[in-house]
């Protein structure tokens, strides 16, 4: 399973890409709006970070509309992946774009149906919900595993991007259900490092080895003296 960052924030895209895990990034109107840069700047600033799929989406809702604005999109890097809402007016976009070799991610699906349709028209990435549906008091993730179920069934190509990933469980969770991606916000990424044996190993291991030196250092000098 690739790990993608969920988030607009350079800083934050240009930290994972740092750490060498980090392998594309997925934005939305949301996470534009809050880093407060214009849309195709943020999206091709990303792109000179991050050498992976980045996702845009659309702002539009009638076809015409997005397929004009997933072509502008597209050109503005190879890695750009157009983001279409799963209605009849984003899917049928998303066919017109497919169609002309633009790779789509289906985003704002909740159900297999939805997925299943996603697939139909090429979509590249199909991007379900897990934390929208836990916050309605649905398992967000037993739609990721059955849409996992599905595709494999079906021997259908289109990747599992499980989406709206909230904490470190629910990457775990999207690993165990087969999920092709986990698009997740920073701080996740963050605490995916996080285990306090880990803290506590990096302290012995390193006061073992000074105490080890020290003491060689010791006995050379107390060797030394007896010369
Ligand atoms: O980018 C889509 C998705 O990951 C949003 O997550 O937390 O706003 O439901 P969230």
């Amino acid at each position: 399973m690739k790990l993608f960052l969920d988030t607009a924030e350079i800083d934050e895209i240009r930290a994972a890409a740092g750490w060498g895990v980090l392998s594309g990034v997925t934005t939305n109107p949301t996470l534009i709006a809050r880093a407060g840069q214009e849309h195709e700047d943020a999206i091709r600033e990303i792109a000179k970070i991050v050498n992976g799929p980045i996702s845009a989406e659309t702002i539009t809702k009638t076809k015409d509309e997005m397929v004009a604005e997933g072509r502008r999109y597209a050109a503005w890097h190879p890695n750009v992946v157009v983001k279409v809402v799963c209605t009849p007016d984003g899917l049928g976009a998303g066919k017109v774009l497919a169609a002309e070799g633009i790779r789509i991610n289906v985003t704002l699906c909740f159900t297999v149906n939805q997925a299943l349709l996603a697939a139909e028209i090429g979509a590249y990435f199909i991007s379900p919900f897990v934390g929208r549906l836990d916050d309605i008091g649905q398992e967000g993730m037993q739609v990721v595993r059955e849409i996992v179920q599905a595709y494999r069934a079906q021997n259908i190509k289109t990747q599992v991007l499980a989406a709206s990933l909230r904490h470190p469980v629910h990457v775990t969770e999207a690993a165990l259900a087969g999920a092709d991606v986990a698009t997740i916000p920073f701080k996740v990424m963050e605490a995916m490092f996080k285990h306090p044996l880990t803290d506590l190993g990096i302290e012995r291991f390193l006061k073992d080895y000074e105490q080890a030196r020290a003491e060689r250092e010791r006995e050379a000098k107390a060797a030394a003296k007896v010369r």
